[in-house]
């Protein structure tokens, strides 16, 4: 084999390497930001954005929701990250809302391979999957 064959075959293997990955996931996902705070409390804004897609800034009156969908990418080092930042009154947080295709994000405490829910309570901000199963992700 000379040099060029060589280099023809890791060519070949860098371009599967690279483009497998992506083509098996093709899934889509919706990740749906649910407001849960009390009606006589100041409104939810929330900007949520990736590397290459700005979902703008919303406000959100109690028990009203923002969500939207996607399928994401998984490439050998690039992933889909979406993050959120949260504010309600004086209270602020800004978190990774999907960054695992499985699990919605890397925490690994539920399974979620369509929906992940984000529910802001008064204590706190809420992860919960399409079952309903979830935990207390962060407090306020
Ligand atoms: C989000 O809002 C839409 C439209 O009002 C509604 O159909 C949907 O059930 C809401 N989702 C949640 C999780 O409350």
């Amino acid at each position: 084999m000379d040099y060029s064959q060589f280099k023809t075959i890791v060519l070949l293997c860098i371009f599967f390497f690279f483009c497998c990955p992506q083509a098996k996931g093709s899934r889509k996902y919706t990740v749906c930001v649910y407001n849960s705070l009390p009606v006589d409390s100041p409104k939810l804004r929330i900007h949520c954005y990736s590397k290459d897609n700005d979902l703008g800034f919303h406000v959100l009156s109690s028990y009203e929701n923002f969500s939207w969908s996607f399928k994401f990418t998984k490439w050998f080092l690039a992933r889909t990250v979406f993050s959120c930042h949260f504010w309600w009154g004086e209270k602020a947080q800004e978190i990774d809302v999907f960054n695992e295709e499985d699990n919605c994000i890397s925490d690994l405490q539920i399974t979620s391979k369509t929906y992940c829910q984000w529910t802001t309570q008064e204590d706190g901000i809420y992860l919960s999957n399409e079952k309903g199963e979830g935990y207390k992700y962060i407090s306020w």
